[in-house]
């Protein structure tokens, strides 16, 4: 098995090598394929550390936070209405902050306290968006669509977001053209224009979940009928669509792939912003691994329905009442033969990282297949310092459970894939310090606060820049 297992690391090894230079790029068997900048528009760095001390029990209540994914695209369709949006539940989260500056940088006003976000749009105009705060994340390119729907033009440069394989937004293009827009790509700016939107009929060759977005915000201020094919049917998209609605849209198939989507003027409006189905999953993992009684409240339940299984499948005991969860966990699990990560309802692609990290410690073999994007595994590498037993194949990891891991100094590279490193750090032995834990505050409140509330041993070690 050792030996089969070596085999394939080395093959593995010559099919794909990572690395990143010193300008953070990330290189694929030498060849550089995204450029990430890491200030990206924020303050400071992505430099802070956590430190934890693992081998502790999680017991306690955690409240989960607003959906980042929710509220990204809903931030950016409230450029669409001349008065002013209030979103309750947002999240107070790095993502939201940038977006916020990415709203009143176009002439937005914005007032903020205790999770309630006003934007008044009465006065957004045309205007050159900084580079920096577009690169600083994937939904920006949601503003494409809502200029284009608001003004019949648009000047916007590609996003960033996190390094987790190429994400062209082709079928962001294609939809928009398809409901007559002129686009136009000159040097990094994405130009469009369109003299009058019109409704009609889109499929989309790739379910994605930004273009269906950008789609729909068009879609909405269109002449006439659209209708989307193979839209995505994440909740994030049920969101959108039912903060549309509420401001005056017609859309029907809500839920479902296809949207048939009514133009028309949108007014002002109140929305509740989901709970974040991707924090609770993540702290759920925690719970598993770690071991112990956690109580989480206010969770999408229906959301997780194909996590709460796989737990259920591992040995883990939960018990779900309405938005309430109960997890208790003696930190032993079996393994999950194969996993893959698939659209809603599927596996979610945002929960592998951290699956991957707890499967490390599992009985038995696990096999994870990620199918969304084409390369979400930058993490594996750190796992293994921390001696994780993991070969990793094209879009396929093979995951021997091991006893324990032991702590180690990583560094995180991204978002899920830094969350998957402080839950491993949960679970060694000795102290482990992660680094570049600024990526985890893109999408998490605080989730040293949270995890310490349950009896943890994290803390932050350093916050460079700040
Ligand atoms: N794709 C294309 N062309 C396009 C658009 C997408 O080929 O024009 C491909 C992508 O390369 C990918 C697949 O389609 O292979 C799915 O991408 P999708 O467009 O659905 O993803 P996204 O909109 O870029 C959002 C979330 C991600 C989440 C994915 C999948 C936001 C801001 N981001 O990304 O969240 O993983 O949907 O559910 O909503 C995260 O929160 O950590 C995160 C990465």
């Amino acid at each position: 098995m050792l030996l089969w297992m070596q085999i394939c690391k080395s093959f593995s090894h010559f099919l794909t090598s990572y690395s990143y230079n010193r300008l953070d790029a990330l290189i694929v068997n030498g060849y550089q394929i995204k450029e990430y900048p890491v200030e990206n528009g924020y303050e400071g760095n992505a430099l802070s550390v956590i430190r934890i001390e693992g081998g502790r029990e999680l017991n306690g209540d955690i409240r989960i936070q607003g959906s980042k994914n929710a509220a990204l695209p809903i931030m950016a369709a409230a450029v669409l209405i001349p008065g002013t949006t209030v979103l309750s539940n947002c999240p107070d989260i790095r993502d939201v902050d940038l977006m916020k500056k990415l709203l009143e940088s176009m002439g937005c006003r914005i007032r903020s306290s205790k999770g309630q976000v006003e934007i008044d749009a009465s006065g957004v105009c045309q205007c050159h968006l900084r580079k920096e705060y577009i690169e600083g994340m994937r939904s920006s390119i949601i503003l494409l669509g809502a200029m284009l729907g608001r003004f019949g033009k648009a000047r916007i440069g590609y996003p960033g977001g996190c390094v987790i394989g190429e994400r062209p937004i082709n079928y962001h293009l294609m939809a928009l053209r398809e409901l007559g827009a002129d686009i136009s790509v000159v040097e990094d700016q994405i130009i469009a224009g369109a003299s009058c939107l019109t409704g009609r009929e889109i499929i989309f060759p790739v379910s994605s979940v930004g273009a269906t977005e950008n789609a729909l915000l068009a879609a909405v201020s269109a002449k006439g009928v659209t209708i989307l094919k193979n839209a995505a049917k994440e909740p994030e998209i049920t969101a959108l669509c039912r903060f549309l609605t509420a401001a005056g849209a017609g859309i029907e198939g809500i839920g479902t792939g296809t949207l048939r989507i009514i133009g028309g003027p949108l007014h002002e409006t109140h929305y509740h912003i989901p709970n974040d189905r991707i924090v609770a999953g993540t702290y759920l993992l925690a719970a598993a691994a770690a071991g112990g009684h956690v109580h989480l409240e206010d969770v999408p339940v229906q959301e997780l329905i194909v996590l709460i299984d796989s737990l259920r499948n591992m040995g883990i005991e939960l018990q779900c009442q309405d938005s309430a969860v109960e997890i208790r966990s003696l930190a032993k699990y079996r393994g999950i033969p194969y996993l893959a990560t698939e659209e809603y309802p599927g596996f979610a692609t945002d929960l592998q990282p951290q699956m991957a990290a707890v499967l490390t410690c599992a009985e038995g073999n696990s096999m994870i297949e990620e199918r969304i994007f084409d390369n979400r595994f930058g993490y594996v590498e750190q796992l293994e310092k921390m001696g994780a037993a993991i070969v990793h194949e094209g879009r396929r990891l093979l995951i021997r459970g091991i006893a324990k891991l032991h702590g180690a100094d990583i560094e995180a590279r991204d978002l899920r894939g830094g969350a998957a490193l402080i839950l491993a750090g949960l679970m060694a032995d000795g102290v482990t310090n992660v680094s570049g834990c600024r990526y985890v505050e893109r999408g998490y409140e605080d989730i040293v606060r949270d995890l310490s509330a349950m009896g943890a041993k994290i803390e932050y070690e350093q916050s460079e820049g700040l």
